[in-house]
């Protein structure tokens, strides 16, 4: 600490990271919690991967195309000269894990969540950062638009759950590798009509991919982009039946949704659905989760020909966007007056610990009065008086520190009663 207290400038937290300190930290719980309840409650299981993989694993998966790929990745060469990246998303990873283990062979569909933080080198902004979190699920198994259907409605649940409102559900289909070459192509050509117009970058995913073009957030790319042609007029059958499907079951769910012909999403992988459910709240960066179909993953990673679908939220938008009403915390404030109260307190603690009450105890000796101001200050709701007296009868005093209200008892008693309040 240098002298004015605040950190030094070369110690502070890395740009785009942030501390999540006490007092947020419980949203997240909650969160946490609401989700592995949600997705438990369909059937899934958790499945945690390493934070950090080959680097090949996100060219391939997430693909060379894609602008986490080329431009946003934490990559680096560690001591045994391989090149290492923390993972920009957690979806190849999961795929990895599965051919490794062999999961596939496991009745179908496999469900699978997880929670934990992402890593992109982009710039950082209200609801942008480098180091993020998301929560994630992904199937494997599955072919049918019901489960595309499902793992919507689950979502929807979840940010029901967690007092989201005012949120829009936009999908789309990306179509598959048979249909999506002639759109490809058509793309190109209308992109190469109007190269002049495009950002260099634009200019180059018209060569690499120019679906990617999509991804551009430069206005006059945009503007170029929405006289394209729209994949809907390319989708193949199989393709075009699977979306009516998933748009019929949306209806059946009673979800309202808005087809977005543009949502390509910036991942490579995407075959078929693509989704996303935006916050009218959040400004810029209003996606508060996205994904879709990813059919060819598994095959490509020299896995065998399973489909897979999934999505992933970000936490932090999440919870920007979130109502969650938290339970006040109800501590216990022990206040031993005299050496051998203080041992017997120890004791006691242990006793209230044990059953699950949060017990603050305090190891300097203090009178009675400065004792309440400790616990007034630690925001305790009950303070524990145990002095000679106390332990001698075996009945405590408890207060409730609200409305200065006491009430007497044996220890076990005094539990029964917290239990109860
Ligand atoms: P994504 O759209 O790249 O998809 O990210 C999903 C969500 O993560 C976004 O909607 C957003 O809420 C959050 N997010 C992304 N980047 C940032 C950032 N820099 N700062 C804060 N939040 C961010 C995926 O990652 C896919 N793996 C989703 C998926 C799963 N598709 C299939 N399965």
């Amino acid at each position: 600490m240098s002298e004015d207290a605040s950190p030094r400038k070369e110690l502070a937290a890395v740009k785009g990271t942030r501390d999540i300190l006490p007092g947020e930290v419980e949203k997240w719980q909650a969160l946490e919690r609401l989700a592995r309840e949600t997705f438990e409650s369909y059937g899934y299981r958790e499945l945690r991967a390493p934070i950090f993989e080959v680097t090949e694993l996100f060219e391939k998966g997430t693909g060379s195309t894609s602008d986490i790929v080329t431009k946003e990745m934490y990559t680096f060469t560690d001591k045994g000269g391989r090149s290492l990246t923390l993972r920009p998303e957690y979806t190849p990873s999961v795929v990895r894990a599965i051919v490794e283990h062999r999961l596939d062979l496991q009745p179908e569909p496999m469900r699978y969540y997880y929670m934990g933080p992402m890593f992109r080198y982009d710039k950082p902004q209200k609801g942008r950062y480098r180091q993020f979190h998301q929560v994630d699920i992904e199937v494997f198994g599955e072919k049918d638009a019901a489960l595309d259907a499902e793992i919507i409605e689950m979502a929807d649940a979840l940010l029901r759950k967690l007092g989201v409102n005012g949120t829009e559900t936009l999908v789309n289909s990306v179509g598959c590798r048979a249909c999506r070459p002639a759109y490809s192509a058509a793309l190109r050509e209308a992109a190469g009509k109007r190269r002049s117009e495009l950002c260099p970058d634009c200019q180059r995913k018209a060569e690499t991919n120019p679906l990617r073009i999509f991804d551009c957030k430069v206005e006059a790319c945009r503007a170029v982009a929405a006289a394209f042609p729209l994949i809907q007029d390319f989708l193949c059958a199989e393709c075009k039946d699977h979306f009516a499907k998933l748009l019929g079951l949306l209806a059946l769910y009673r979800l309202p949704y808005h087809v977005d012909p543009r949502l390509v999403r910036g991942l490579d992988y995407y075959t078929k659905t693509t989704f996303e459910i935006v916050s009218s709240h959040l400004g810029a960066q209003n996606a508060i989760l996205g994904g879709g179909r990813y059919d060819d993953m598994m095959k490509d990673f020299g896995g065998p020909d399973i489909c897979g679908i999934g999505f992933a939220m970000g936490i932090e938008r999440a919870l920007a966007a979130a109502e969650i009403a938290l339970p006040a915390r109800r501590a216990l404030y022990l206040a031993a007056l005299g050496e051998e109260a203080g041992k017997a307190g120890l004791e006691l603690a242990r006793f209230f610990r044990a059953s699950g009450v949060e017990c603050l105890v305090e190891f300097k000796d203090r009178g009675m009065k400065a004792h309440f101001g400790r616990a007034n200050k630690l925001k305790a709701a009950w303070v524990l008086i145990v002095g000679e007296d106390e332990l001698k009868k075996g009945r405590f005093g408890l207060k409730d520190m609200a409305t200065g209200g006491q009430v007497d008892g044996t220890r076990e008693e005094l539990l029964e009663f917290l239990r109860k309040n």
